[in-house]
């Protein structure tokens, strides 16, 4: 693979998914990774992520120069391409000069392998505050910005490269290109990473895993949970069970998508589990966010583990037990949760609606390597049907969380009504890709004066909250066209029933969360 080593805030990931987008395989490693532990993973190139620190702080993340011996090639970037220029007798000055956003890149000496055939002059985005001050013998500067004389170098010898800037964020021009002529080029590697080879593998690999034995996957409507099964059913038929848990705080139509337009494009056996019942009885009276994710969880994990020990019964009396669960595990859960030093500490996910940790199965992880959107070109590949595929992320608690106040049948039905409707123009406006995910809330709590019709009326206000993030980290809110959003707020009122104001959200997050609750 390709190894992206990580020296802590959000770069790496992102890194590691455009060298995927250019068809090469790439896994991170943190910095504290020996050079035998690196070249022991066999490492067909290496990059050096972006960091929050300065080279000069006490404690800066450092890295084993052995790894500059492996001969490997390698591409720095921001901090990490100081950290190399150090490494091989550059120099870095702490100039106390800042430089944040966008600014113009002049390529130098024609640019190299890295920049060469590149327009010669190119927006970048920067942020940093040290800055390289000169270069490694041996090495030719590329690049320069206003601010910062050596911007990018490369030696075509030793297939050591290094920018400043970012290529890795789409705000950088060529970016994108820096990043294939580097991989292409430099180190001379193919495209050859796609969903089609990842399907073959897969499969290939969960039949050795599983043998005869049966499977059980919890299908949750999601897009990870929709693909991991879905694999896993390529590769063994019906020694798979996927188990759906209806809790009643679904959106409008979700249930059928699953039942009908999934099962038909997969053919997997489903048992789906009625539980709306059961879940609004618990809830009544709660209005406390933290209460209703417990309840929530809690029978979500009853509701599942009934089938389940309906269908190790039926398993036993068939001679093959149940040994292993699909889990639509991703490789950013992967990468968080190993919380190596230097991985900022972005994520303790509320993954509320999950399984129980105690269960007595094996797992099976298919997309334990994959990113979001690998996730979603292999469940394309696999003929899934695009309304579940294209899905954007919904919290386990569902609806039950978006309505502000207690939840009641009555309360889900109207939400469930406006959010249909939310979904529908923005899907119609074309705007799917633009968003992140737009939850739509219910104030059921609050009401408000209004006028329809020849009456006054006493209704809720409906909550528009469209964001714009790359991984719910972070999120800003997204501009939306006036007139959808026009669209959208007349629709509501004029048939939804008591509600009468449609509100948009423009808090940004931080300080706002996505949800309301
Ligand atoms: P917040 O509201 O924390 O949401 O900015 C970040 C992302 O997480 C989703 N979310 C949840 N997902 N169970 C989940 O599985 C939950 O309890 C939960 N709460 C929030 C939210 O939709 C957003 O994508």
């Amino acid at each position: 693979p390709v190894l992206v080593v990580d020296f802590g805030a959000q770069y790496a990931q992102l890194i590691a998914r455009r060298v995927r987008e250019a068809g090469v395989y790439s896994e991170i490693v943190p910095h504290t990774a020996t050079a035998e532990e690196i070249s022991a993973k066999n490492p067909v190139a290496l990059i050096l992520s972006g960091g929050p620190s300065s080279v000069y702080e006490e404690g800066a993340p450092s890295l084993d120069g052995g790894i500059f011996d492996l001969e490997v090639p390698t591409l720095g970037i921001c901090y990490g391409f100081q950290v190399m220029a150090r490494a091989l007798g550059g120099e870095v000055a702490n100039t106390g000069l800042r430089e944040y956003g966008a600014t113009d890149a002049v390529i130098a000496n024609d640019g190299g392998v890295l920049l060469g055939g590149q327009p010669s002059t190119q927006n970048v985005w920067m942020s940093h505050g040290d800055q390289v001050s000169r270069a490694p013998e041996g090495f030719e500067v590329l690049a320069s910005t206003p601010d910062t004389p050596v911007a990018a170098f490369g030696s075509d010898d030793k297939g050591f490269y290094g920018v400043q800037w970012h290529p890795e964020v789409k705000h950088s021009d060529h970016g994108q290109t820096v990043l294939e002529n580097f991989l292409h080029k430099a180190a001379g590697l193919a495209s050859d990473w796609n969903s089609g080879n990842v399907i073959e593998e897969q499969v290939a690999r969960i039949r050795e895993q599983v043998g005869s034995a049966r499977v059980i996957s919890a299908l949750s409507g999601g897009v990870d949970s929709a693909v991991s099964t879905a694999l896993v059913h390529k590769a063994i038929g019906d020694q798979l069970t996927a188990v759906f848990v209806d809790h009643g705080l679904l959106r409008k139509g979700e249930r059928e998508q699953v039942e009908k337009d999934y099962v038909a494009s997969t053919g997997v056996r489903l048992i789906t589990v009625d539980a709306a019942d059961t879940f609004l009885g618990h809830l009544k009276g709660v209005s406390d966010p933290e209460q209703k994710r417990k309840i929530i969880g809690r029978e979500f994990i009853r509701a599942f583990e009934k089938v389940q020990r309906d269908l190790v019964e039926e398993a036993k009396a068939e001679g093959e037990p149940i040994k292993f669960l699909v889990q639509g595990t991703l490789y950013p859960d992967v990468v968080e949760s190993g919380g190596g030093t230097g991985t900022a500490n972005i994520k303790s996910h509320h993954n509320v609606g999950g399984l129980p940790e105690d269960l007595d199965f094996e797992l099976i992880e298919p997309l334990r390597t994959l990113f979001k959107d690998e996730v979603r070109a292999i469940g394309r590949e696999l003929g899934l049907p695009e309304a579940i595929v294209g899905r954007q992320p919904f919290p386990g608690p569902g609806l039950g969380i978006r309505i502000v106040g207690e939840v009641t049948a009555d309360r889900l039905e109207i939400l469930r009504e406006a959010d249909a409707i939310a979904r529908e123009e923005l899907t119609k406006a074309g705007l799917d890709s633009e968003i992140w995910q737009c939850p739509v809330v219910l104030l059921a709590d609050v009401r408000s004066v209004g006028v329809q019709g020849d009456g006054r009326t006493y209704g809720h206000p409906i909550v528009l909250r469209p964001v714009s993030s790359e991984d719910a980290m972070t999120a800003d809110w997204t501009r939306l066209p006036y007139d959808v959003l026009s669209k959208i707020s007349n629709r509501i009122t004029n048939s939804v029933r008591d509600v009468n104001r449609v509100v948009l959200d423009v808090t940004s997050k931080p300080p706002g969360t996505i949800e309301w609750e």
